[in-house]
């Protein structure tokens, strides 16, 4: 089966660029179950009408990450869809749940488990290794294939995790970064792996921002909110094929431009 991981959307920008590209690519790849990370869409955060959106562009399932509260409103939207995700390894009085198992092809059942790494991030979460070993072990004999979104800064923390759950997982990919990493690879054991799959979103930007505003940030000048930067947009993501032995056969980037 072909697993499309969609890398995290900015903006309203990012919205309309999944909704416009989406089923197309989900077409030419032969795509059978997407994973869209959807913590941006408010740029901080999202709303319960955004996420009904990338659900209807063609979503089966949105991964979160450290933004997850940043629209309070999604909050009763966590508890009440099935089909959002926020880390795992939040503490367990959260809303929300970290991992599911979904309906995939031929009547499969896909595990998708959702992290977040700790590493220059938030120190609340928990551990998130041990917590991969806890939702594993929760889901032993639910599910077919299983996988991670692992969203997380430090690439050392994103590549050990790709080791760690290598062979246990289908396919685990970063997100959180924004760029793109030119590392997608079949770990030893069997897992797909790319360290971050990129954003959904505008091209000419600093993660997404405005540069004017990135570049006044960092001179030290007085800023705004941080807007979306015009212009067009990328989808960014990976597909990752997957015989039903749950081993990875190959990895590809995906990137596809949008103009606006
Ligand atoms: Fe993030």
């Amino acid at each position: 089966m072909k697993i499309l991981a969609v890398g995290d959307i900015v903006g309203e920008a990012g919205l309309d660029t999944l909704s416009a590209l989406l089923r197309r690519v989900k077409r030419e790849h032969g795509i059978d179950f997407t994973v869209v990370n959807g913590e941006n869409a408010a740029g901080v955060g999202l709303t319960p009408k955004q996420a009904d959106e990338m659900l209807a562009a063609g979503a089966d399932v949105l991964t979160l990450g450290n933004h997850t509260w940043g629209k309070r409103q999604i909050v009763p939207y966590l508890d009440d869809s099935p089909y959002i995700l926020r880390p795992a390894n939040y503490a367990p009085q959260a809303p929300g749940r970290g991992a599911a198992v979904f309906d995939g092809p031929q009547a499969s059942r896909i595990l998708v488990v959702n992290l977040i790494g700790r590493c220059d991030m938030q120190f609340g979460p928990d551990n998130p290794f041990l917590c991969a070993d806890r939702v594993l072990a929760e889901y032993a004999g639910q599910y077919d294939i299983a996988l991670c979104d692992f969203h997380a800064n430090a690439t050392s923390e994103k590549i050990a995790m790709g080791y760690y759950l290598d062979g246990r997982v289908s396919a685990i990919w970063g997100t959180h970064t924004h760029v793109q990493t030119a590392d997608e690879r079949i770990n030893p054991k069997g897992s797909g792996y790319i360290t971050d799959i990129g954003m959904t979103g505008p091209i000419i930007s600093v993660l997404g921002v405005c540069p004017e505003q990135s570049i006044a940030m960092f001179r030290g000048d007085l800023t705004e909110y941080f807007k979306t930067a015009p212009g067009d947009c990328a989808l960014s993501g990976a597909v990752f094929e997957i015989s039903m032995d749950g081993k990875c056969r190959s990895v590809r980037r995906v990137w596809e431009r949008y103009a606006r």
